[in-house]
């Protein structure tokens, strides 16, 4: 039996003043001193010169909220030596003791519960809303994985061993759930980790690898670090890193993969997500899952719907289009600091691709709802819908990464259906229809990992809808994360039969 974690409901009076505390505690002003976090080195800290400076984007002025020091070349040299040499013992844990030890880790993590939101609001930019599922997805990685391991050892007629160190490298738009899969991966089947978050969003990781330190994981055993950019390559090209798992570009699962190619990589990438809809399906609903897929957490998702592929009969009606439109102008945008705010601030304000998209029309295009920058600094992008972009287009084929939804007409399921697997990617994909033939139809023809029918596309949750993709969305075996047999791969499996 597995019970996934509970999110927070924030409808409830007593949950809005728990909410309207973490935001006093992490809404920082100008004069206050910012934290400073500093390189892991095992069981010692140092603090380096160099380190990265993190902003709170949903406030105009200039406001530092905390600095991450950097770990040098030397220093990672050290820090692989010490997750190779595990000076605390953690490969030498019994299955039972790391179960113990990560159910401890959930609830120590269900405590931090309000400082993790409060980080990911300050730092990254999430609203609440999204930060709390993180939590979630952390804890419930914390007993799902390590009791899927478990069952793995419980197996009669194999010997199974930890590969070693697994290094983990974890991107900024799901700063605390990522990261908290991959380390509990790597530590439930026996490894010792490093985890590398994106820089931009590390201090999450920071606070809940404590969460880890206090349940009994030594510290050896996981350390956290961020890089300058040249110790970088050190790390993922270190031998003693015996599997990478990586959440983040298609070009960095490339880079690394022509640079280490005998490192067994786990990548999970990019996503040109789709959701189809039929003249067959309940347009209001319909246009409720493509908006809230395209736009909660400002588009900055790889399993977000950025093409709406809509049949004509449906595409030219002129309610659809005032519904669409209404839905999407109605998302309100701002902010994470007033909680009705739903999209909120991006991490970058030089997303190239998506400027690219939002300042360029081509033949066809028209915008049902123009983007528009909300605030001085131009985080903070309200949703933007495109109408009329044809398969060649830019905005058909590039994963922008933010609060923009490409919309087209097509005649035929088919064509709809080779459109979509015409893209490079394939993560998640969607179809709203009422009808169950087109549904089979789609379901046995669809070349993505991540299958909805009548639903948003994003939004996975451990155990029920294990989460990967195809083409260029994934590297390596392809094995789901958040499903029962993710954390096989980083063991050694010997056949006791076959080794006699
Ligand atoms: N697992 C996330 C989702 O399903 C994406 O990483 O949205």
């Amino acid at each position: 039996v597995m019970i996934n974690e509970q999110d927070t409901d924030f409808d409830r009076e007593c949950n809005q003043e728990w909410q309207r505390d973490i935001f006093k505690k992490w809404k920082k002003s100008p004069t206050d001193k910012p934290d400073i976090i500093p390189t892991q080195i095992g069981s010692k800290t140092v603090v380096n010169d160099s380190s990265y400076k993190y902003y709170d984007r949903s406030q105009d002025e200039d406001v530092e909220i905390c600095e991450m020091s950097k770990a040098n070349a030397d220093q990672v040299e050290e820090i692989v030596k010490i997750a190779a040499a595990d000076p605390g013992h953690w490969r030498d844990t019994t299955i039972e003791e790391r179960h113990k030890i990560m159910y401890d880790a959930a609830n120590r993590m269900g405590n931090l519960r309000g400082d993790l939101i409060g980080a990911m609001c300050a730092i990254t930019g999430k609203t609440v809303v999204e930060g709390d599922v993180e939590v979630s997805e952390g804890i419930d990685y914390c007993r799902f994985y390590t009791t899927s391991m478990k069952k793995f050892y419980a197996l009669k007629d194999v010997d199974i061993k930890a590969k070693g160190t697994v290094l983990v490298i974890s991107p900024w738009n799901f700063p605390c759930a990522i990261p908290c899969g991959g380390v509990v991966a790597g530590l439930a089947s026996g490894n010792t980790v490093i985890l590398k978050p994106a820089s931009v969003a590390a201090p999450v990781a920071w606070l809940f690898a404590k969460a880890f330190w206090d349940a009994g994981v030594p510290k050896e055993a996981l350390q956290v670090i961020i890089t300058e950019h040249d110790a970088l390559d050190k790390l993922t090209q270190a031998p003693e890193i015996k599997h990478i798992i990586l959440t983040g570009g298609t070009d960095t699962a490339q880079s690394i993969l022509r640079a280490k190619p005998t490192t067994p990589l786990s990548a999970e990438t990019g996503g040109k997500n789709a959701i189809i809809c039929t003249a067959s399906a309940d347009m209001d609903h319909a246009i409720m899952s493509a908006c809230h897929s395209a736009f909660s957490n400002a588009g900055q998702k790889c399993s977000a719907c950025s093409l709406f592929l809509v049949e004509r009969s449906v595409y030219e009606r002129e309610d659809f289009r005032e519904k669409l439109r209404d839905c999407a102008t109605s998302m309100k945008v701002g902010g994470v600091w007033n909680a009705g705010n739903v999209v909120g601030p991006m991490i970058t304000n030089h997303n190239e691709k998506l400027l690219h998209a939002i300042n360029n029309l081509e033949p066809g295009e028209s915008w049902l709802v123009p983007p528009h920058f909300v605030d001085k600094k131009s985080y903070i992008l309200a949703p933007s819908v495109k109408m009329g972009v044809s398969p060649q287009n830019y905005s058909f084929r590039t994963e922008l990464f933010g609060p923009m939804l490409s919309v087209a007409p097509f005649d035929t399921l088919e064509e709809a259906i080779n459109l979509v697997n015409g893209l490079d990617y394939g993560l998640t994909s969607g179809i709203q229809t009422l009808d169950e033939n087109e549904r089979h139809l789609w379901r046995d023809s669809i070349m993505a990992g991540n299958l909805y029918i009548n639903r948003g596309i994003t939004g996975a949750i451990v155990n029920r809808q294990p989460f990967g993709g195809m083409k260029l969305s994934a590297f390596g075996p392809g094995i789901k994360a958040g499903g029962p047999n993710y954390c096989q791969q980083f063991t050694i499996i010997t056949d006791k039969a076959g080794s006699k």
